[in-house]
């Protein structure tokens, strides 16, 4: 809760600590309304602070103080000062052991940041900064100590203790009560530092390291969910042995856990050895989870595994280089997912997923108020920056390093990062001087990539000269203004480059026979040029997505035809398809909104049809190629955002593909049919992709045939995957689903994961309005408190359907700016994160604006606004 006027932080103002911390000795009495927490640190003066900075800055947050001992000698509340959320005592010595003893209330903390209760267990969450919500600490990145850990606790409703490290020793006490003690081997930050006193069970395995060491691995669960354990600690497994083999990176405990909790802000968490996940990340059986959640999974475990030596080993200065940790750790986890496939077809299907990912949410990110650099230069909540661009752009910038030095010098620029900063805090700039000197090249440009936030705009031009056999590239960069940043020097982009001959075969670009090159983009405007081109060529661009860029072309529709039968860059060869798709939605949306008659055209569908029934080419890639951009890509091209008009034009676009593809459509579902037991593999999972969106498209123009067939498919699919498809299908094409909706609850009322579906499938469908969303909150399934179900219901309304929640009365942003408000009267990460879905509504028609401004306004208003929300909010208006 906000006590004072928020205050901005600066990455100019970092100082060194003046203390740094030797050891920590915790001791928890864990009760639910009143946990004691006993805290011993030694401290010595940081040498690289200046000698007379001799204060102790101690954080704290919603905690109560008990007593404080400096050097054995009890302080009284004169010897030290209590601001909002800090302790200073003054003028300190050299050497300091202090005796912290403070109390908190694990069962009122709602915002699941600090030590906190879930279905009667205690979870902690400490990252950014929630260490300092449990204890009085200097609670920032660049101060790393050893943990001891003793944890108390009733033995018959807190049966397991786990912390970070290794258990050294556990027994029984009196009352009732039972310890457990672990020791942390390794320095870390306080935001790494985790605990569970939980009713758990696990499943657990030993798993030989590549050097012969034997290492214990955990998945503790609620009791009745082993049987959905297998895929995380399968995933668990490979994700060892990927980093091994890739990066020749070890696992470096005897012991390493994951822990599922069911209430959690964020995805998962990597606690040095006790990872600590959103239930959705770990929990998985084919009758309870979809494809897609079985990938989930996959990257989750892998990313906080990773982790270990990207983060946690080697972590960051300050919160300003997230990016560093989470940016490195995403671009790891994608590369994982590929490898795990295997195949060049499958990796591309993996990269578009992460164009697509980057455009809906990361490009209208950088174009709108909340825009940042990857490295930030300022922040009202930390909290606020866990964002698409510190992430997924943060990974698409450590991949440009790998396309610009090629895959071997990054590999050594990785060996070196390590060797020179391991057991460091550092910044984005060390991550790029080991590039550098590993590949010997000048980085310094690169720098601009975390500087300078907005999503840069390249615009190739090519000539032809036939008597030369001369192909000219020009290309141009710029970047629109963002907040605090009007002018924008060239960025360094890497723009891999093929050419396509009149038959669709790519050319020798070079002596060598490279038919992909990599240019660099370095100035406002270069030309590159190509000879021995014996044809006027139609060039392929940004192969592979190799910059986070927005690339303009003036591409014909014959050009964009050719690369969609021919590129044999999998990623262009979809982009063409967007690009094509793209434009005809941009038209029939103008059609609409000018009552014209809605028309589309043969030539478009007839290259969808050859797609479709071409089976040299996988399914999963087909079904991403037959996939139109979304309702949202779609406003993102619009002047004012016309959300009703945007909806019909893509309606009646799917319904067209549907009449005249019918038959396709029809031997398309038939043909994907995967039968035998369920597998989440990439083949099966891209059969089922490509199976079930022809059901979906058939039912964009539904009749008694196709609706009987998603109907049959509901009662007798054997998976999660074909049941929720086939029913969402149903949901989206208007048909009466009552009956299936309720028998969907009530066979999986006791699976969370599943009610959470429940509503999320109902919440996204566009024949589903607020009215409506209102009366699902009144279910008893539902609850504000679990961020997982307020999500599956409020988020997927205001963010998955666009044409009911910016319903032309204004309700949809009522209901938005009430929950905001409930919301961050419980837990403000998660109400600032739905406070975001009004970011760009600058953007909107004229006729929505004024609605939405009194809605920000509202919310503005509310009395006793978190920072969080505050700093959301303000961004929009401003
Ligand atoms: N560091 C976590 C991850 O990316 C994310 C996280 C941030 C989780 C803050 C909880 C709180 O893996
Ligand atoms: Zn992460």
């Amino acid at each position: 809760m906000r006590t004072d006027s928020p205050q901005t932080i600066y990455r100019k103002d970092y100082t060194p600590p003046s203390y740094l911390v030797e050891t920590v000795e915790l001791g928890f009495d864990l009760d639910p309304a009143r946990t004691i927490v006993a805290n011993r640190i030694t401290l010595r003066h940081n040498p690289e602070a200046a000698q007379d900075h001799r204060d102790i800055v101690l954080h704290g947050e919603d905690i109560e103080l008990v007593a404080l001992r400096l050097n054995g000698t009890e302080l009284n509340p004169g010897q030290y000062i209590v601001g909002t959320s800090t302790l200073t005592i003054k003028k300190a010595p050299l050497n300091v052991v202090l005796e912290i003893e403070t109390t908190c209330a694990p069962e009122q903390n709602t915002t699941l940041s600090g030590l906190y209760v879930s279905n009667n267990s205690f979870y902690t969450q400490c990252e950014a900064e929630g260490f300092r919500r449990i204890t009085y600490f200097p609670d920032r990145p660049d101060v790393m100590a050893k943990f001891t850990v003793m944890l108390r606790a009733d033995k018959q409703k807190y049966p397991v203790l786990l912390s970070n490290g290794n258990l050294v020793e556990e027994g029984d006490l009196d009352n009732g009560r039972h310890y457990a003690k672990w020791e942390d081997p390794f320095k870390k930050p306080s935001y790494l530092f985790a605990l569970v006193a939980a009713r758990l069970v696990c499943q657990e395995e030993t798993f030989r390291l590549a050097d012969g060491r034997n290492a214990l691995l955990q998945v503790w669960v609620e009791e009745g969910n082993l049987d959905k354990t297998d895929y995380a600690m399968q995933s668990l497994k490979n994700s060892i042995r990927w980093d091994e083999e890739r990066w020749g990176l070890e696992l470096d405990l005897d012991r390493f856990m994951i822990v599922a909790v069911g209430d959690f802000n964020m995805g998962a968490m990597e606690n040095k050895g006790l990872n600590i996940f959103n239930t959705k990340f770990v929990l998985a059986n084919p009758a309870t989870a979809t494809d897609v959640d079985f990938a989930g999974i996959e990257a989750v475990v892998g990313h906080e595994y990773f982790h270990n030596w990207t983060g946690n080993r080697v972590t960051c200065r300050d919160w300003f280089q997230l990016s560093l940790k989470e940016g490195l750790t995403v671009f790891r986890d994608q590369e994982f997912s590929a490898d795990m496939i295997g195949t060049d077809s499958g990796r591309a299907v993996t990269r578009i997923d992460q164009v697509r990912t980057l455009r809906q949410a990361q490009f209208p990110e950088d174009a709108g108020p909340m825009a940042h650099p990857v490295r930030p230069d300022s922040f009202v909540e930390i909290n606020n920056f866990y964002t698409v661009t510190v992430y997924e752009k943060g990974a698409e910038v450590v991949r440009m390093y790998q396309t610009l030095l090629g895959r071997d010098a990054f590999r050594k620029g990785m060996d070196l990062y390590f060797e020179r900063h391991d057991g460091q805090a550092v910044t984005c700039d060390d991550f790029r001087a080991a590039m550098a000197s590993a590949a010997g090249r000048d980085l310094a440009q690169f720098e601009r990539w975390y500087s300078q936030a907005g999503t840069p705009i390249v615009t190739a031009s090519g000539t032809y000269d036939e008597e030369a056999q001369r192909y000219t590239l020009t290309l141009a960069q710029r970047c629109p203004p963002t907040p605090g940043q009007a002018e924008k020097l060239p960025f360094h982009i890497p723009v891999a480059v093929g050419l396509l001959d009149a038959k669709g075969r790519d050319l020798a670009l070079n002596g060598e026979g490279d038919t992909t090159v990599v240019l660099e983009l370095t100035e406002a405007e270069q030309t590159f040029t190509f000879d021995a081109i014996a044809e006027l060529p139609v060039p392929s661009l940004l192969r592979d997505f190799s910059a986070p860029v927005v690339l303009e072309y003036p591409y014909t529709d014959e050009e964009l035809l050719h690369l969609f039968r021919h590129d044999s860059d999998p990623v262009n060869r979809w982009e063409a398809g967007q690009r094509l798709a793209m434009a005809r939605l941009l038209r029939l949306t103008a059609a609409v909104q000018n009552g014209e008659k809605l028309e589309l055209d043969y030539t478009f569908i007839a290259a969808q049809r050859a797609l479709l029934v071409d089976e040299t080419l996988e399914a999963a890639f087909r079904e991403q190629a037959l996939i139109l951009p979304s309702e949202s890509l779609i406003a993102d091209q619009m002047e004012a955002v016309d959300p009703q008009a945007i909806h019909t034009a893509r309606r009646f676009m799917r319904e067209t593909i549907a009449k005249v593809l019918r038959n396709e459509l029809q031997n398309a579902v038939a043909a994907n049919a995967t039968p035998g037991p369920y597998s989440p593999d990439a083949v099966s999972a891209g059969k089922r992709g490509l199976k079930n969106l022809a059901l979906s498209y058939l039912l964009a123009a539904p009749d008694d045939f196709t609706l009987d067939l998603a109907t049959r498919q509901v009662a007798e699919a054997t998976n999660m995957t074909d049941r929720a498809a086939a029913l969402v299908a149903l949901i989206h094409s208007g048909a009466d689903v009552e009956a299936q909706l309720q028998s969907f609850y009530d066979e999986f009322k006791g699976e969370a994961l599943v009610v959470d579906k429940w509503f999320a499938m109902q919440a996204s469908a566009p024949t589903t309005d607020v009215a409506r969303i209102r009366e699902l909150m009144t279910h008893p399934a539902f609850t504000l408190k679990t961020p997982n179900r307020a999500r599956s219901l409020i988020f997927n309304f205001t963010n998955a359907n666009p044409s009911q929640f910016h319903a032309p009365d204004g309700s949809g942003y009522e209901f938005w700016a009430e929950h905001v408000i409930k919301l961050d009267a419980l837990n403000p990460q998660v109400a600032a994160r739905l406070a975001r879905s009004m970011d760009r509504w600058r953007r909107y028609l004229p006729d929505l604006q004024p609605h939405m401004r009194r809605a920000l306004e509202t919310v503005a208003a509310a009395p006793k606004l978190s920072n969080d929300v505050m700093e959301v909010i303000s961004k929009a208006l401003a």
